[in-house]
């Protein structure tokens, strides 16, 4: 049930109840999508808003970013907070018109190469670029996953981290179409975000309640578990 049920599931509520509108979700504009995502990683949606804007304006492309100073990238990016993410922002626009001819690699595996881009920002940005059937799995994913299975490995371990990818991918199906996978990506993450919390999971408004061994449990909050130090 679960192989063949979450993915509609996760699909259909977001485009009933997840979050629209937002001026990323409007493009399938590689540049915009990745300078997106970079920002979110860290940083709470209503605060990206207006720096994704401005970045936009001074920056309305990849060879623009490239040529700019790291300075002006950073003066620009104060306030966001984790300025690592600024270097390899700048960093990444280099590499793309250095070695890819100013146009982003079209495959998470190869967006992956690319600094400041993990496997799972990679893996969203593929997804809705280029409808690749690929799963993110960030930790709020790991939370949904390891609820929905009960399962009781050690989240640090990378064995565990193996198995979670290996089970994303397996939910998705074959046939998948891109706009299915934009929503779906989408949906996991508000999914996570807003109901799968780490204190307090709505289970009863989650789509996926019913597949969800965790919920069955009574008591989801028990995973995924916590690492021993
Ligand atoms: N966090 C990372 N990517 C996100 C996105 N596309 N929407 C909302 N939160 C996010």
């Amino acid at each position: 049930a679960l192989r063949t049920g979450f993915f509609p599931s996760v699909v259909a509520w977001q485009r009933r109840s997840g979050r629209h509108g937002l001026p990323w979700q409007g493009t399938r504009d590689p540049y915009s999508v990745w300078l997106s995502e970079v920002m979110l990683q860290q940083t709470q949606v209503r605060t990206v808003l207006g720096y994704y804007e401005r970045f936009l304006r001074r920056f309305p492309d990849v060879h623009a970013l490239a040529a700019a100073t790291l300075d002006e990238v950073l003066a620009l990016w104060s306030g966001l907070g984790y300025y690592r993410r600024a270097r390899h922002l700048h960093a990444c626009a280099q590499t793309v018109v250095a070695q890819h001819g100013g146009r982003f690699p079209t495959s998470a595996a190869a967006l992956a190469t690319l600094p400041g881009i993990g496997a799972s920002t990679a893996a969203a940005i593929a997804a809705f670029c280029f409808g690749e059937r690929c799963s993110i799995l960030d930790g709020n994913v790991r939370r949904v996953l390891a609820r929905v299975l009960a399962d009781d490995r050690d989240p640090a371990h990378p064995a565990t981290q193996r198995a979670w990818w290996t089970t994303a991918q397996a939910l998705i199906p074959d046939d998948a179409t891109a706009a299915e996978m934009a929503a779906y990506t989408q949906g996991l993450m508000d999914l996570g975000a807003t109901v799968c919390t780490r204190t307090r999971p709505r289970c009863d408004v989650c789509p996926v309640a019913a597949l969800c061994a965790g919920q069955a449990s009574g008591a989801p909050t028990a995973w995924p578990r916590r690492s021993p130090r």
